[in-house]
């Protein structure tokens, strides 16, 4: 059967209700302003959201479009308290982006258990409790995006914590994508390379930072702008048939 393309809008995302967690810095404080610009209303949540200038500044220039929340996602209480707010204000959630995360490089022999459980906490046990929390209220449909990291694919020295996370949020990610694909809830992930952020800077810009370049085959390391057409991508209707699956936006960094 051949179709004719009639709707020259598939990666519309306007009008829908999208929540960005860890909002205040690097990828989520450039995704909460790129959906926004692309006509979504945004809630941006992090423990000190309410006090970062950063998002000030968004609220000065959307107005009601963006809202935000304080939330510590390693936390069931804070992370309930602040859905309580956002069930009064929105009637519903369209899209989730899970992206507040933490690392703390060290080998595992020198990680204390206070460690490994802040890493663990924010960047798995905090997917899912958000996850559970909005899944109530994306009576619609719609779409949860997990931002995990290389670190799940590949083992880096330092990082047993942070990539056993990630890896962890990748099955998470599919199992709930198995476990929501009939109420037509969507759950894919981003798997980012190095994204140059408040997080990283300073180490990609030194030395190792130059060698690890060297072996990316798009040889940089990428902008937080670069991840915007895979969250459009998963956001919107353009990926309608797509749940469970991971893209991989590291400049071919995984395949080497
Ligand atoms: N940058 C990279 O190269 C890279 C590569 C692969 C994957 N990633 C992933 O991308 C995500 C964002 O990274 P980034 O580089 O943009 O990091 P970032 O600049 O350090 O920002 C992290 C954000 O998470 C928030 N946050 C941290 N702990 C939180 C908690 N317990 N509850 C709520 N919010 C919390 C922080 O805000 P508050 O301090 O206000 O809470 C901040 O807004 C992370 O999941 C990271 O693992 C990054």
């Amino acid at each position: 059967m051949i179709t004719t393309v009639s709707n020259n809008n598939l990666f519309d995302v306007s009008g829908k209700v999208a929540l960005v967690t860890g909002a205040s810095s690097g990828i989520g404080l450039h995704l909460c302003g790129m959906l926004l610009d692309y006509g979504c209303r945004v809630i941006g949540v992090s423990r000190r959201a309410s006090q970062s200038a950063a998002l000030g500044t968004l609220s000065d220039r959307y107005g009601d479009d963006f809202f935000t929340i304080d939330m510590d996602v390693r936390f069931s209480e804070s992370v309930k308290s602040a859905f309580d707010t956002i069930e009064n204000e929105f009637n519903c959630i369209d899209i989730v982006v899970n992206n507040a995360g933490t690392v703390t490089p060290r080998r595992a022999v020198d990680t204390s258990q206070k460690d490994w459980g802040s890493v663990v906490d924010t960047n798995l046990t905090g997917p899912f409790l958000v996850s559970r929390s909005a899944i109530p209220l994306m009576t619609s449909g719609g779409s949860i995006i997990q931002i995990a990291s290389i670190g799940a694919f590949k083992a880096f020295i330092g990082l047993s914590a942070y990539s056993a996370s990630k890896a962890g949020l990748i099955m998470l990610a599919r199992t709930l994508a198995l476990e929501l694909g009939s109420q037509s809830i969507r759950v894919n992930i981003i798997s980012p390379g190095y994204v140059i952020t408040p997080m990283n800077s300073e180490f990609l810009s030194g030395p190792q930072g130059e060698k690890v370049r060297k072996q990316i085959p798009l040889e940089r390391f990428a902008e937080v702008s670069d991840l915007d057409g895979a969250i459009l991508f998963l956001a919107s209707s353009a990926s309608k048939y797509v749940t469970g699956a991971c893209l991989h936006v590291d400049g071919g960094w995984e395949i080497v």
